[in-house]
């Protein structure tokens, strides 16, 4: 048995999941309307050239209450039920990368540490001493460094960039997920309809047991 606890002490410290874990920064999003509006904004701007989002749809932008001529602008002439797929083909990503960029629309559910890993990697850019670019999170990434986080020197482009970050990342992780706001609501109405329940259902069995005695 101690061995068993000893092992497991040990295999705490040494897990890689724990050490990249450490160095995420940790970040709650905002689906609201206007910050999924500005992420799909930044998104269309610096992210739809090379990725895209084949499970979600401009129809669902609309239903969600995007504006509706901000929609039209980021379609162009694809339909307001095509699916936002990019325009880069395998083959050209594979030439300028040597790997075709991940479809998104799952992204915040595909990586561990889901939302805050995604917001790491996106302003976790950097400059080496030799004057390349890396990344804190995921190092030997073939992705540019869309947001131009490694080169904002002052605190405000900085901050500028890890809002920007932020919206691209609220934005994704309601696509991945868009009914989640409903289902939470749905949810409330359950548990107060049981309470309801429960309530009536002693009251039926004080009326019956006050009859038997
Ligand atoms: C110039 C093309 C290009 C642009 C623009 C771009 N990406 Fe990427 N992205 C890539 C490539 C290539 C990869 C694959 C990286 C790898 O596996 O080495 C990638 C990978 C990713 C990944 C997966 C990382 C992982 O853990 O595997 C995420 C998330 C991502 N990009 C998000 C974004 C977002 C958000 C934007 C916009 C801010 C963006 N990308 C802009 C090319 C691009």
């Amino acid at each position: 048995m101690n061995k068993f606890i000893a092992v497991l002490v040990l295999h705490c410290f040494i897990s890689p999941a724990w050490a990249e874990e450490a160095k995420l920064e940790k970040i709650q999003v905002d689906t609201s309307v206007l910050a999924v509006e500005r992420g799909v904004d930044t998104f269309m701007n610096a992210c739809h050239g090379c990725h895209s989002l084949k499970y979600v749809h401009y129809r669902d932008l609309a239903g969600f209450g995007v504006n509706k001529d901000k929609i039209s602008a980021w379609r162009g002439d694809s339909t307001l039920d095509a699916a936002m797929t990019s325009l880069m083909s395998d083959d050209a990503a594979m030439q300028s990368f040597g790997k075709i960029p991940p479809d998104l629309s799952m992204m915040t559910k595909a990586r561990e540490g889901g939302n805050s890993y995604l917001y790491s990697y996106l302003i976790g850019y950097y400059l080496t001493p030799e004057g390349m670019t890396s990344n804190h999170v995921f190092p030997e990434t073939k992705m540019p460094d869309a947001l131009g986080m490694s080169g904002a020197t002052d605190p405000a482009q900085r901050s500028e960039v890890q809002a920007k970050a932020h919206d691209i990342v609220s934005f994704l992780s309601w696509a991945a997920d868009p009914h989640e706001a409903e289902r939470l609501t749905l949810g409330y109405y359950v548990i107060g309809y049981l309470i309801i329940l429960t309530l009536l259902l002693y009251n039926v069995m004080l009326a019956v047991w006050s009859k038997i005695k």
